[in-house]
């Protein structure tokens, strides 16, 4: 599992494991065929506690149920072992594209296809740069309503390579688009996320390095032509437990779109 996402396998397994708790809202029957049993085991270790990264997930995901019947295309980026695809019956209807490395993805298929899963259209790049984004756009239906997931993605990606993104979709996309993705906060310092986990981390590019406020982020979102909702720890923790948040984890959802119709 060289060049398999740490990270993509250890949220499969935080789903796997929620998915099992009858009070959870998580509910991903094939996160668990995603998951090796020493990431599994990390996971459980901290089931006592609420991660941001599962608030993040069941706020994208109810964002997602909620456009979904709007949209005619999706595209996941960094998808890694998310299964909207295999459990959602409306994404096997439309134009539905998966974008990460091609290690993940041939992982991905073998997977699926073992389980005799719906396979969906992938593009196999690891993205960093404009001509990478423009290959991906090359795949895309300018004409279709479209709606971009990023969950876990963009942290990974430059301040410069987000805004540049976010624009030209506005610039190329000619119906309405909707964004939902998520971004670290500065408050986080660099040595929290990589002491926990930067041994496990593959070389190619699992590190971080997009660090943004929200207010900064709302910035480059109106800066592009787009509306923003932003959802940060605290507002996600309200939503789900009423209640404030004292982990020490942060990061903030954005919920964007640019209507053209
Ligand atoms: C934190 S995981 C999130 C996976 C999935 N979205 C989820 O929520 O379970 C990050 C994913 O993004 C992929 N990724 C990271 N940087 C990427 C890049 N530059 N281009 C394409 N994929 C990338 C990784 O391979 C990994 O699958």
């Amino acid at each position: 599992m060289g060049n398999i996402s740490y990270t993509a396998q250890l949220l499969a397994a935080r789903r796997a494991v929620e998915t099992l708790k009858s009070s959870s809202p998580v509910r991903d029957e094939f996160a668990h065929l995603f998951t090796a049993p020493e990431v599994l085991s990390r996971a459980e270790e901290s089931k006592n506690e609420v991660h941001v990264v599962l608030m993040r997930h069941v706020l994208i995901e109810k964002y997602f149920e909620e456009k979904i019947p709007q949209v005619e295309q999706v595209v996941m980026l960094g998808a890694g072992f998310d299964t909207k695809y295999q459990r959602y019956k409306r994404c096997q209807e439309i134009k539905f594209i998966e974008v990460d490395s091609p290690e993940m993805i041939n992982y991905k298929i073998e997977i699926l296809n073992k389980n005799s899963l719906p396979v969906p259209q992938f593009v196999k790049k690891r993205i960093t740069k404009k001509a990478d984004w423009e290959m991906v756009l090359k795949q895309c239906d300018l004409n279709l309503p479209t709606l971009f997931v990023g969950e876990g993605f963009f942290m990974y990606q430059t301040f410069d390579f987000i805004r540049d993104t976010l624009k030209s979709v506005v610039k190329e996309f000619k119906k309405d688009v909707y964004w939902a993705y998520d971004l670290l906060e500065p408050r986080i310092k660099k040595t929290q996320i990589h002491q926990e986990s930067i041994e496990k981390l593959s070389e190619k590019g699992e590190i971080f390095r997009s660090y943004l406020t929200p207010d900064e982020s709302k910035l480059i979102a109106e800066m592009t032509g787009y509306q923003i909702d932003i959802w940060d720890t605290q507002r996600m923790h309200h939503e789900f437990f009423g209640e404030a948040y004292h982990g020490e984890i942060h990061l903030f959802v954005n919920l964007l779109e640019r209507l053209n119709q």
